[in-house]
């Protein structure tokens, strides 16, 4: 932080400038896209220096100060907007005892009582996931909306029904009750994600918070569903009636009503038993199974809430007590390369184990080339590191500085096969070039692809797939199918017996006639995952069928014509199927087994199987919603036209396509008949 004191208004004023953009393109940066890059601490940081500036320069304060906004505006996220029936708040935070005690002087004041009368206390876990408002209307849930900027969040009710710690209706509670709280991922549960993300070739995120958020704020509920995402209860918002006199009482019954809440929630006499509860959280911190960053004071009765009321963007009777960042420095005791399934190489620290913050720490990720050369790593250098967000530790600064030691040069040829390692134009990842004939790279694909969310192979777990790669059995996924050959020589060997063996080949037989869409999962193309997978199949019925899309000239614009389905995702496929060993592997694949045709949970129309192109501007409806309407009556929408199409929907301005419709002799019709198309199925 500046010295405030020292500033002269000039500076001051170009500070708050600079402060206001920057805490803006931060909570964009969290709230928007859940990728943040400066740590909770870091924000608090200058969040408290912009404050501090404008207290010290109140004449200065700004028409976009961030003082004055609560959270990030809702953006664009597809979902529908919803203004809150009361404001969702935030809450001012202290990162001392000093402070936590200073709060309650200040209520004393506020609310003239004598210094040393009690003021009850309520304590809990400060829970680090996304806020979310439940709304009850006669015990039925009606709507559930994120926070927002406080005042308008967005309507995520039909993600949060798919929780199952969210009941869908509640007994006894009043006509009408929002129930307050935070929506979050446990650290098991997020690291299995990460896993699965990573075979998939998704997006991996940060930190159990981001991964909650990300999950939560979906178009398709069928991805929340996925996520296993969990709720606990801290506070209500409109009620129609008192659910008690006490905040401890209110939430014991929010929690008759079969809602969680946190059995970590105490009621406190004295400011010395609230920091005492403070460090008991603490202490447990490393233990419970999601993650926290503070614990949260509330004053008790809820006449005195009341009487307390509201600055600006937080309640006067709520205190966020924040831990201290958990940092540690050590000891960088080697650097190792992991080959994923994408063949990218993924640098590993090793370091001399270190506790932080409870837990002890032996490896960092180093995330890529990029990482080790902005740190300056070097093996044996000492490092200050971090638990961000709990849970992958990180390495925040080279503490070394002298440069005697041979400098890191990142390898460029993969350490399991021997193949050069390049990282493409405009990319940060190195990847491996050896493709199938890199061990670790078809290890890694042939666990994906028998894993639970792919062919769902009982019994082929990672141990057997590395002992029938050793035997040369497995090669790649259609050898699967051929182990049947080798019954004889692995019964007997050590750990197989008769009937594991028996069990092991018919769980594979069961496989032949396999869902497509959870095969073409399992092919494990960059950037689809299982619900892209699905997404695809019921555009196009079939692998063979995608694969003629993917080779075609109109590709890259078929494919992206997919709900769901963007550049970037086109473009992998494309590669995909461009690779002759991909389509070699894939022919021998069907010869021994054959995916059963995907059955669509899409209502039987006259329209489906149908393809249909959009072109020409829409003038009631955006093209997304059309070609989401296409696909709920079982058609496909396409993005170029040819003898396939059976139906061209056009608007005003529509050119080539139109003409060539016309040339083909395909039915066109203008956006009100396809409305009425739409109305009558
Ligand atoms: S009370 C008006 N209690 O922290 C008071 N908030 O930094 C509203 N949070 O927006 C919040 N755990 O999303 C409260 N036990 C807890 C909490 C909690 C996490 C979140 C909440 C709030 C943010 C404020």
């Amino acid at each position: 932080m500046s010295e405030v004191g020292n500033l002269g208004e000039a500076e001051a004023a170009n500070r708050l400038m600079r402060l206001a953009k920057d805490i803006a393109r931060h909570d964009k940066l969290y709230h928007d896209r859940d990728a943040p890059e400066i740590t909770d601490a870091e924000y608090d940081a200058l969040v408290r220096e912009n404050r501090a500036l404008e207290e010290a320069f109140p004449h200065l304060v700004r028409a976009d100060s961030p003082s004055k906004r609560l959270g990030a505006v809702p953006v664009a996220s597809g979902l529908a907007k919803v203004t809150h029936a009361r404001p969702m708040l935030s809450l001012e935070n202290a990162f001392s005892a000093d402070e936590v005690t200073e709060f309650v002087a200040r209520i004393r004041r506020f609310l003239s009582l004598a210094p040393d009368t009690e003021v009850a206390l309520t304590g809990e876990p400060k829970i680090d996931g996304l806020s979310c408002s439940l709304r009850y209307e006669n015990g039925q849930l009606v709507l559930a909306a994120t926070r927002g900027d406080g005042a308008v969040g967005e309507d995520v009710t039909a993600n949060v029904r798919t929780i199952s710690d969210i009941p869908q209706e509640i007994a006894a509670a009043p006509a009408v009750l929002e129930v307050r709280g935070e929506v979050y991922m446990a650290k098991s549960d997020f690291a299995a994600l990460n896993e699965r993300q990573e075979a998939a070739g998704s997006k991996i995120f940060a930190n159990p918070r981001n991964a909650a958020a990300g999950s939560l704020r979906q178009k398709d509920p069928a991805v929340t569903s996925a996520r296993p995402l969990r709720f606990l209860a801290h506070g209500w918002g409109e009620a129609s009636e008192p659910l008690a006199g006490t905040q401890y009482e209110a939430m014991k019954r929010i929690a008759g009503f079969g809602i969680p809440v946190s059995d970590l929630l105490v009621r406190t006499a004295t400011v010395e038993d609230a920091l005492a509860h403070y460090d008991r959280i603490e202490h447990e911190r490393a233990e419970l199974p999601f993650d926290i960053d503070g614990v949260v004071y509330k004053v008790d009765r809820l006449d005195l809430q009341e009487r307390l009321g509201f600055v600006a963007r937080a309640p006067r009777w709520g205190l966020a007590h924040k831990f201290p960042a958990e940092k540690a420095e050590t000891t960088l005791e080697a650097i190792d390369i992991q080959v994923g399934r994408t063949g990218k190489l993924t640098p590993v620290g090793r370091l001399t184990p270190v506790g932080v913050g409870g837990v002890i720490v032996q490896n960092v990720t180093l995330h890529n080339r990029d990482e080790i050369a902005r740190l300056g790593l070097r093996v044996g250098d000492r490092v200050r590191i971090q638990r961000a967000g709990d849970v992958i530790p990180q390495v925040i600064e080279n503490l070394t500085r002298d440069t005697l030691r041979a400098s890191y040069d990142f390898p460029d040829h993969c350490p399991m096969c021997g193949s050069e390692a390049v990282a493409e134009e405009g990319e940060v990842d190195v990847r491996c070039t050896g493709g199938l004939i890199c061990p670790a790279q078809r290890l890694e694909r042939l666990k994906h692809f028998v894993s639970r969310g792919a062919m769902d192979i009982d019994g082929l777990g990672e141990k057997s797939l590395v002992e029938f790669l050793e035997l040369g059995w497995l090669k790649g996924p259609a050898d699967i199918w051929r182990l049947k050959d080798h019954r004889g020589q692995l019964i007997g060997r050590e750990g197989w017996k008769e009937k594991s063996v028996d069990n092991l080949l018919a769980a594979i037989e069961s496989r032949k006639g396999f869902d497509p869409a959870r095969f073409l999962f399992g092919l494990g193309i960059r950037h689809v995952g299982a619900v892209t997978a699905k997404d695809l199949m019921r555009a196009f019925g079939s692998v063979e069928e995608l694969e003629r899309v993917a080779r075609s000239d109109d590709a890259i614009a078929e494919l992206s014509a997919v709900e769901g389905v963007g550049g970037v995702v086109a473009e992998a496929i494309v590669d995909f199927f461009h690779e002759t060993h991909n389509r070699e592997e894939l022919a021998e694949l069907f010869e021994l087994a054959r995916p059963a045709t995907f059955v669509s949970n899409a209502r039987e129309t006259e329209w489906t199987g149908k393809t249909i192109v959009f072109t020409g501007s829409l003038e009631t409806m955006s093209r997304d919603e059309a070609k989401a309407q296409a696909e709920r009556l079982g058609a496909r929408a396409a993005g170029s036209v040819s003898a396939k199409t059976d139906l061209v929907v056009a608007g005003p301005g529509a050119g080539s396509k139109l003409k060539k419709a016309e040339e083909l002799g395909i039915r066109v019709i203008g956006e009100a008949d396809w409305a009425k198309i739409v109305a009558e199925a």
